[in-house]
């Protein structure tokens, strides 16, 4: 695997692969790599010939400071699971590189409506930073299909909706959420967590499970089942964010027609911010 940190450099080895015929496969990331992370790679590089990846703690979806410093880099190590699960070339810019301009008068791009619910009315400004930096990537890969994971389901919803409304010729794949045995979703905030939180951290998960139980039993409560939910969270150790049952196609809230359903979920705990979903016919 060769690591890249300039533009002139990434598209000159992408270009190589594609002067060889190669298709180009991109699985970006912000590093702290994790199982979740890796098994984007081994789809990647499963339908491409050429697999390159990114690293960038993108400081543009960060709407906390002290989220952003406090992020975790761990780029040798990154670079060594890269390598072991077929990555072929890694991009590791550096801020200067990425926003020579500067952040703060970057062009951005910015999905509406979608992106100031659920997360984005959590955490303001987000999603049009990971449109804008996903949006340069794409520009600089040029890949044919692009991997992210449906853990971060708003996400993958908002980056599909921009390939579609300015017709960029990428194909977007969704890959399953990596979860521990204790069906806690893993993710890099994890790392923040103690050991006391830790164990208390599978009943996000198991809360979504019990809801969609009851979905699947005919019940219609939702607004019941979401306080309920959120006491037991509370009572759990979290604060509260947000739980929302919505349309999986629109993201609208579920209305007593659809079937096709996802439970979004956001909550503190201690110092992390947890989010997962669930996906599931009624
Ligand atoms: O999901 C992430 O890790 C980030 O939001 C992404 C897509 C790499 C953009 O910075």
């Amino acid at each position: 695997m060769k690591t890249v940190t300039t533009i002139t450099e990434l598209r000159a080895a992408v270009s190589e692969a594609r002067t060889a015929g190669k298709k180009v496969g991109f699985v970006p990331t912000m590093g702290n790599l994790h199982q979740g992370h890796l098994n984007l790679l081994i789809k990647a590089r499963e339908i491409s010939d050429f697999v390159v990846s990114s690293i960038f703690v993108n400081p543009l979806q960060f709407n906390n400071k002290d989220d952003l410093e406090r992020y975790p880099r761990t780029l040798a190590e990154d670079q060594a699971s890269l390598e072991a699960f077929g990555c072929d070339l890694l991009f590791a810019p550096a801020e200067a590189e990425v926003y020579p301009n500067g952040r703060e008068s970057q062009t951005f791009v910015e999905v509406p409506e979608i992106s100031y619910m659920y997360c984005g009315a959590s955490r303001p400004g987000h999603f049009r930073g990971v449109s804008t930096i996903v949006n340069k990537l794409f520009n600089l890969v040029q890949p044919d299909l692009a991997v992210f994971g449906r853990k971060d389901f708003q996400q993958l919803h908002v980056i599909r909706r921009m390939v579609d409304d300015l017709s960029m010729p990428v194909e977007i794949i969704g890959v399953e959420t990596a979860r521990a045995d204790s069906g806690l979703a893993l993710s890099s905030r994890n790392g923040y967590l103690t050991t006391e939180e830790l164990a208390a951290a599978p009943t996000l998960y198991a809360q979504l499970c019990n809801m969609r139980d009851q979905i699947q039993a005919g019940s219609k409560e939702f607004a019941v089942m979401i306080v309920k939910a959120n006491e037991a969270l509370e009572a759990a150790g979290f604060k509260r964010d947000y739980i929302h049952i919505v349309n999986r196609n629109t993201l609208q809230p579920a209305a007593d027609g659809d079937s096709e359903l996802v439970i979004l979920a956001a909550a503190y705990l201690g110092h992390a911010r947890l989010i997962d979903n669930l996906e599931f016919d009624r």
